[in-house]
């Protein structure tokens, strides 16, 4: 089969996409697949050659032209973090070439991207979340408004992005307008949440048509007043995988994580963090349906660490689309 490893996006993110595909190029079995990294960024959408250069995508049907031949995609890998990878748009367009891709469908992908839209939904399914409220474009809310229905510290985001970009803990009131600005600057979105005190955990999991595997859970243990983009990507961070959490508690993170997948009717790889607050209870942060792939990311540290190939991960993931 060719495939298409799609990178770039047109987010903050976009360097960590590149890098996710580097990782997905270098886990994937070669043998079995043809393998090609596709760069959008915009309206440039390109082809990385053999030969090191690059050639045009025909938007039309995703193909390419090698050597005056035209090259087909038989299925799309997306590991572009944020749109237009991450919020369904690419997935709209791979419905309608029929290619079949690697995540979730338009629905789950839109969902899950919009933080705040998922977690009022999954709410209502009895999922615990943190307080907050939602600002679109040209809204404003009063410093004392922020500290009356969330309270301090608290968080301030895009509530459409990743990697941390845009994101501020906020502890004084007078945080509280730049903060806004700064993730405006991000997205047309802002979220303010409640701060949860408490440990930071991530669990992976991907179903297929006969196999469920949830993966075991990292810790992430920064020295940085959050888990910011820095932290994230600069190794201000330890990441203990398997999480020191008592077995009963991992199994309730395990099995939550697993339902969440259900609810939404997930599809391949994700990844869902959490903070774990005082009487073990689990609460959910988000959920990340284009998971980083970097070689040193967090799901290739758990696979690894439930003993499996990530080679063989792959051509589950793919094979299942067919
Ligand atoms: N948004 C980053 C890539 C992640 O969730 O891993
Ligand atoms: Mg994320």
């Amino acid at each position: 089969r060719t495939i298409a490893i799609v990178a770039g996006g047109d987010s903050s993110e976009l360097p960590v996409s590149l890098r996710s595909a580097q990782g997905i190029y270098s886990f994937m079995d070669k043998e079995k697949y043809n393998l090609y990294i596709v760069e959008m960024q915009g309206l440039r959408w390109e082809v990385q050659l053999p030969d090191g250069n690059k050639a045009p995508i025909d938007r039309n049907d995703f193909s390419f032209l090698l050597n005056g031949e035209k090259i087909n995609f038989d299925f799309a890998y997306i590991t572009i973090h944020g749109t237009p990878g991450e919020d369904g748009k690419l997935q709209g367009y791979f419905d309608l070439l029929q290619i079949p891709y690697s995540s979730c469908n338009v629905l789950v992908s839109a969902l899950t991207f919009n933080k705040f839209s998922c977690n009022q939904y999954l709410k209502g399914f009895g999922v615990k979340v943190s307080e907050s409220v939602m600002l679109r474009e040209g809204q404003s809310i009063t410093d004392d408004a922020v500290v009356e229905k969330i309270g301090l510290p608290c968080f301030i985001k895009p509530n459409l992005g990743g990697s941390s970009f845009g994101v501020t803990k906020v502890k004084a009131k007078e945080q509280i307008q730049p903060a806004i600005k700064k993730a405006f600057d991000e997205a047309k979105e802002v979220i303010i949440e409640a701060f949860m005190q408490g440990t930071e955990i991530t669990c992976g999991c991907y179903k297929t048509k006969n196999k469920e595997q949830v993966f075991p859970i990292t810790e992430v243990v920064t020295t940085n007043e959050f888990f910011d983009y820095d932290a994230k990507y600069n190794g201000q961070v330890d990441e203990i995988t398997p999480a020191r959490l008592s077995e009963e508690l991992t199994k309730r993170v395990q099995t939550l994580t697993s339902a969440i997948y259900d609810i939404l009717g997930c599809s391949g790889i994700i990844r869902i963090d959490y903070i774990i607050t005082k009487g073990d209870k689990i609460n959910l942060l988000e959920i990340n349906t284009t998971p980083g792939m970097t070689a040193t990311s967090f799901i290739p540290q758990q696979v690894r660490a439930a003993g499996l190939d990530i080679k063989d991960v792959m051509t589950d993931i793919i094979e299942n689309k067919f």
